[in-house]
């Protein structure tokens, strides 16, 4: 994935956020050790192109962490005057990631709701516009049926992530992500396409 690195470092050099807010949030990541790191600038501006390209109004974000992706999702729903329930399941986070919403005038547009993804997606009502999965990479292949259930039709399923452990040295994990990798790739309820970009993307759309 070196090259990649090198594009992606490139890419992060030119990209600039829209509020200074999401910078720092970004980069204070490197200074912490208790929270996993965000999608990278380009993912994040990929999710608010998609979003507003689709014109997606409900949306769902699994993995919220301190809320860096969910700002661009937060973003994409003020625009296109839709809303974002964002799922997460340690609870020290979702207070931090409010209160740094709120500092970006979005709070309006973004709900969070403390629980696991799977769960909590179940739960939901259907006719889901777009759905971004950014979790534990286990819960995946449950997060893929629970969500393509609740999204529309046409609507988008975005997972992150699944090219994390397929070149590293972790066996289990590796054998997982590339089931599940293959599993989607089989799965005619979907168009779908694999991006080698950040730690590797999935979009897929429901037929
Ligand atoms: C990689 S971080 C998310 C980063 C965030 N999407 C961003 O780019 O700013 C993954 C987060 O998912 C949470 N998480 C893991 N498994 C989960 C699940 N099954 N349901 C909800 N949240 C989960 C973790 O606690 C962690 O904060």
């Amino acid at each position: 994935m070196k090259d990649n690195k090198a594009k992606t470092d490139y890419l992060n050099k030119i990209i600039v956020e829209p509020m200074d807010i999401m910078q720092f949030l970004r980069e204070s990541e490197d200074l912490r050790d208790d929270i996993c790191p965000s999608v990278g600038k380009e993912i994040g501006k990929l999710l608010y192109f998609l979003a507003i390209y689709s014109n997606s109004k409900k949306i769902v974000e699994v993995g919220t962490s301190i809320g860096y992706s969910t700002s661009w999702l937060g973003m994409a729903a003020k625009k296109n005057d839709g809303h974002v329930i964002t799922i997460e399941i340690a609870e020290r986070l979702i207070n931090e990631a409010k209160a740094n919403i709120k500092m970006m005038n979005l709070e309006d547009n973004v709900t969070f709701i403390h629980g696991f993804g799977e769960n909590i997606i179940s739960d939901l009502p259907s006719e889901i516009d777009l759905i971004f999965i950014d979790s534990a990479t286990k819960s995946y292949e449950r997060l893929y049926e629970v969500s393509l259930n609740k999204l529309k039709k046409g609507g988008l399923l975005i997972f992150e992530d699944i090219l994390f452990s397929v070149s590293g040295k972790r066996n289990i994990q590796k054998e997982m992500m590339n089931d599940f990798n293959i599993k989607i790739n089989n799965d005619n309820r979907i168009e779908k396409s694999f991006l080698g970009i950040g730690d590797g993307l999935l979009l897929c759309l429901k037929r």
